[in-house]
């Protein structure tokens, strides 16, 4: 039997998909605090997943695009987006697609958000992805992104199956540390590099979480 061709190829991407199936909304919650950006800027979101962070972007008047490759994450996103009563009226598209192959043209984005998507990806997708957000963001145009840190209470579960690249359930984690989000980003100017680290309370033990947090500039050679 042929594939279902509106299902993801790759298992790593179909792991997300089965588990928006079953879970639905998988990130809840408090939207986190997005950049000041002016309006009418073009902006793309890469894995925008049931659109925590979409939720928090639509409130400004900028003209938006969010991606994922779980189609009943598009879905529930654009459900999001047409219930949300305080969201600007510019335009919001949600699209089906990889950000590892990105169906837009060169130098299309004034920004991309790249929260949680890097790094669930194997290393050579990581830096297809890179290159695919250099390719559309504009000249002096920002990539804002966010992973996980290796000093995250999850390190550590799962399979190794790259260094620092745990597979769980079917679905890839890779916990970054400063250094290597540079390797990343190699072609960008460095505007902001950080981790951002806190306790979380879990069945009375004190546990971390890490983020590391950065903005690049794509500044031509
Ligand atoms: C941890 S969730 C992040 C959710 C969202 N960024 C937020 O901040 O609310 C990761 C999302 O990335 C998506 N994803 C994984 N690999 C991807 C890829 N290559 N291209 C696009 N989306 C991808 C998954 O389907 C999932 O919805």
């Amino acid at each position: 039997m042929d594939p279902d061709p509106d299902l993801p190829t790759k298992s790593h991407h179909r792991a997300w998909d089965k588990d928006y199936h079953y879970r639905g909304k998988l990130w809840r919650g408090v939207p986190p605090e997005i950049p000041t950006l002016p309006d009418g800027m073009i902006i793309l979101e890469l894995g925008c997943g049931n659109g925590k962070t979409l939720s928090a972007m639509i409130r400004r008047c900028w003209d938006i695009v969010a991606v994922d490759v779980s189609p009943k994450a598009v879905q529930m996103c654009q459900m999001m987006v047409e219930m949300e009563e305080d969201r600007c009226l510019s335009r919001v598209e949600v699209m089906v697609a990889d950000a590892c192959a990105l169906p837009f043209e060169d130098e299309t984005f004034d920004a991309v958000f790249a929260f949680h998507v890097v790094g669930h990806v194997p290393q050579h997708e990581r830096d297809d992805m890179a290159d695919e957000i250099w390719r559309v963001l504009k000249p002096g145009g920002k990539v804002f992104f966010k992973g996980f840190g290796r000093g995250d209470m999850r390190y550590g579960k799962g399979k190794e199956v790259e260094d620092d690249t745990f597979l769980r359930n079917g679905i890839l984690v890779h916990y970054f540390n400063k250094e290597e989000v540079l390797e990343v980003f190699v072609d960008f100017e460095v505007e902001d590099l950080r981790i951002d680290q806190w306790e979380t309370l879990i069945r009375g033990k004190r546990l971390p979480r890490q983020v590391v947090e950065g903005t690049f500039v794509k500044v031509s050679q």
